[in-house]
């Protein structure tokens, strides 16, 4: 039986910080409302970065972390929704970023579940004994696609990425996986892609913004998390008592805590980091768990579970032993 784990993992973000105070700048807001409302104080945003140079930093750090050799990694998958182009892929660009040789890269658009998916993804390529160590990253720049004119989500995003290396292992530490999809046909989350129209018209493309119906991507968000964790505890026969810690998506404070209060668990034991960073999309999870790792909030043998949720709309989630 081959299982898999986590061998190491790092995370980066972009030196400029942008507060709430900043934010009255652009749109009519106010530390307090952003605060009450989301639990977001600032977030990083980019100015002369791009994704890939957020991957790459995030990237070798966590290489750095799992003690092993670039040449070791023969995977890499970078979830994304904010590509710096339409191709080669942040994955192909990470790799020649890296010196890396005979991989396979890929890149994955699953929004702010993105991770998750990768992790799915690489989990289950290792397990079929064709691979043995996998980069997996979310990297955003999504303050690019961000509508600075609009206060209903402009106050919410942040630019980071987040990576991990997942390694073949003698014991069962990665346990379960789980991702779905169900079509937001309503248009709640959504961006769309550049227009193309014909040049014979002289037309001029544009790229859209993050548009979004706030308290229905609520809703959907605060059902989906508690029953993703609740599915995946079922499916491996435990219970909530069983988890030392959950690392959710960092999208809202408000989610996170709505969250823990239907599953019956305490926020103690809930990771939050919102208030320094905002909502990262793909980079949030892998980003917290980086940090839970790093100050020791969970430890080698804890088991914890993560769970997201994202435009599409998506989910993931996974239950870890550390
Ligand atoms: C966006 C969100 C914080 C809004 O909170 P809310 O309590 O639902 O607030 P509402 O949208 O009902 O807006 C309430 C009022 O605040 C106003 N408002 C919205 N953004 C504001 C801002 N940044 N500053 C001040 N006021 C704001 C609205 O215009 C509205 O005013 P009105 O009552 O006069 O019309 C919340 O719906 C949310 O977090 N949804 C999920 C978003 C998410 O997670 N997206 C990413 C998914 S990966």
């Amino acid at each position: 039986m081959i299982y898999t784990k986590i061998k190491g993992t790092g995370s980066y973000v972009p030196k400029k910080v942008m507060t709430n105070e900043d934010l009255k700048q652009f749109v009519d807001t106010s530390d307090e409302w952003i605060v009450s409302r989301t639990g977001i104080k600032e977030r990083h945003i980019v100015t002369d970065e791009f994704t890939v140079d957020l991957a790459e930093k995030a990237s070798l750090k966590a290489i750095e972390d799992a003690g092993i050799d670039k040449s070791e990694i023969d995977i890499v998958i970078v979830a994304t929704v904010t590509p710096d182009n339409a191709f080669p892929g942040i994955g192909n660009l990470l790799q020649g970023r890296l010196g890396l040789e005979r991989v396979m890269t890929f890149d994955i658009n699953a929004a702010c579940s993105g991770f998750l998916y990768a992790l799915e993804i690489a989990d289950k390529m290792i397990k079929s004994g064709a691979y043995n160590n996998a980069l997996i990253v979310g990297a955003e720049t999504l303050t690019r696609l961000t509508d600075w004119r609009d206060r209903n989500t402009c106050v919410l995003f942040g630019d980071a990425a987040g990576a991990m290396i997942i390694s073949k292992s003698d014991t069962n530490s990665i346990k379960d996986v789980i991702c779905g999809s169900v079509s937001d046909s309503d248009g709640h989350l959504i961006c769309n892609n550049v227009d193309i129209k014909d040049p014979a018209v002289n037309a001029v493309s544009v790229q859209d913004h993050i548009h979004m119906n706030g308290r229905e991507v609520f809703k959907f968000a605060t059902r989906i998390m508690p029953k993703t964790i609740r599915d995946l505890l079922e499916r491996n026969n435990m219970v909530l008592d069983d988890l030392d810690y959950i690392v959710a998506h960092q999208a809202n404070e408000r989610i996170i805590n709505k969250a823990a209060r239907d599953l019956g668990y305490s926020m103690d034991k809930m990771f939050l980091n919102i208030s320094k960073y905002g909502n990262t999309s793909s980079a949030s999870v892998p980003l917290a768990i980086d940090e839970a790792i790093k100050t020791k909030k969970i430890n080698k043998g804890d088991l914890f579970a993560t769970v997201a949720f994202g435009g599409g709309f998506t989910w993931g989630g996974a239950i870890i032993e550390l």
